[in-house]
């Protein structure tokens, strides 16, 4: 494997029901997940970009939660239906998707 020209994390992160932080599990970081991997696998990027899922990124609440490395931009409530525009414009274009990412004062 080259090293990919961005970096996607997904938080994942699971917790108890009624847990007072939520969590990205229960705000749909599952499908998002098949989601991002799907349109990899249909555009074939899997040299320049990877997903990869991980623990909690920190702001839980506003979830699921998106990283993207090397930016280090935060996407905040990301759902299936984004990920095309994720790819097309931010790690296929370069821009970021500025709807989605997080306030400035959060990260
Ligand atoms: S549970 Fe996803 S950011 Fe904390």
């Amino acid at each position: 494997m080259t090293k990919p020209l961005r970096h996607v994390f997904v938080c994942s992160q699971q917790r108890p029901p009624n847990h007072p932080r939520g969590s990205c599990a229960a705000a749909g970081a599952s499908p998002l997940l098949q989601a991002f991997w799907a349109e990899l696998q249909k555009r074939q990027a899997y040299e320049q970009i990877a997903i990869t899922y991980s623990g909690c990124l920190g702001p839980c609440d506003g979830g699921p939660n998106v990283l993207v490395y090397p930016e280090g931009v935060l996407y905040r409530g990301v759902t299936p239906a984004d990920v095309a525009e994720v790819f097309d414009r931010h790690l296929e274009g370069g821009e970021v998707v500025e709807r989605l990412r997080a306030d400035a004062a959060l990260w």
